[in-house]
């Protein structure tokens, strides 16, 4: 396991890592800028000179009112688009070369796995594709069977996706994002979709994978008490154009647990997010 590096948002380079076998490794975003082209011809400035530094084994949340640039940031770090300006490196590499080389684990609202497989072969799918094509699969990729038990799906290889609840099929498709040993986990609203009480848990669920892996983490959502239980920092993002506006420290010990919020200062936290997200919005 790799400890937590001191949480940090300064112009310190995150040290270079050679790609792709490495473990895990930090995330480097420097002023990243992107511009949509609108349906009448007009540009959307989606993100605006975006700067963040996230320490390898590091867990981010990203927050902010809808349409202040999250999931974009997490797609020009997805290399699911490119950066109009500025940007990304992922332990020394680019987001493609990365994603390439099969080490970016994505996780989003939807689980999306393939309904004619089943939940063990979907969480192979990756590898298959991988070394179908001929490339390397990480001799730390951890197998099928046992990323089921991590994710608490033991015994559920066999099964299809419409036999699963949502909150199982989320399950799936953290493991199939950690089958390839990825460096980074990135994950866009991923329990936006379930239950509160079934959220609840896949909040503990994802920490306790976390601890196991300390994968570095870049986290999107809508809830602030769901960002304070989970990350190191969490982000507050302003829209129009997007940028950061306050990265807060969460300096609550681990584990986290029911108990943590309880804590006089999980309260705290939760409301200062609160303040600083209406003062965004007014
Ligand atoms: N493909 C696109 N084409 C044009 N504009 C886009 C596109 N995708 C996003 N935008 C615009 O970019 C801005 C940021 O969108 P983004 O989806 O990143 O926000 P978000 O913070 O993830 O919002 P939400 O919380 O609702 O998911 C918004 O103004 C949005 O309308
Ligand atoms: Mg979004």
């Amino acid at each position: 396991m790799t400890p937590v590096a001191p949480a940090s948002n300064t112009s310190e380079p995150v040290p270079n890592r050679a790609v792709p076998g490495d473990q895990n490794a930090g995330i480097d975003i420097s002023a990243v800028t992107v511009v949509y082209g609108g349906p009448n011809g007009e540009n959307v400035l989606a993100l605006d000179g975006v700067d963040l530094r996230i320490a390898d084994g590091e867990f981010v949340c990203l927050v902010g009112p809808s349409g202040c640039g999250k999931s974009t940031l997490l797609k020009v770090v997805s290399d699911l688009i490119p950066p109009t300006s500025g940007q990304v490196t992922i332990g020394g590499a680019s987001p493609s070369e990365m994603r390439k080389a099969g080490r970016l684990g994505l996780v989003f609202q939807q689980a999306n796995l393939m309904p004619w497989l089943t939940v063990g072969k979907n969480i192979d799918l990756l590898r298959s594709l991988v070394v179908g094509r001929g490339g390397h699969v990480p001799g730390t990729a951890p197998k099928a069977s046992d990323l089921l038990d991590v994710v608490g799906l033991g015994g559920f290889g066999d099964k299809y996706p419409n036999q699963l609840s949502g909150g199982m099929q989320q399950r799936a498709s953290l493991a199939r994002a950690l089958a390839l040993d990825p460096a980074v986990l990135l994950m866009d609203e991923p329990f936006a979709a379930l239950d509160e009480i079934t959220r609840d848990r896949m909040a503990f669920e994802l920490m306790r994978v976390w601890q196991l892996y300390r994968k570095t983490v870049l986290f999107v959502t809508h809830s602030l008490s769901e960002a304070v239980l989970l990350a190191d920092r969490v982000v507050l993002m302003s829209p129009r154009p997007g940028r950061i506006r306050r990265v807060f420290e969460i300096d609550l010990p681990r584990p986290r647990t029911a108990e943590t919020r309880l804590d006089e200062r999980f309260h705290r936290l939760v409301l200062e997010l609160n303040r600083e997200l209406y003062a965004v919005l007014s």
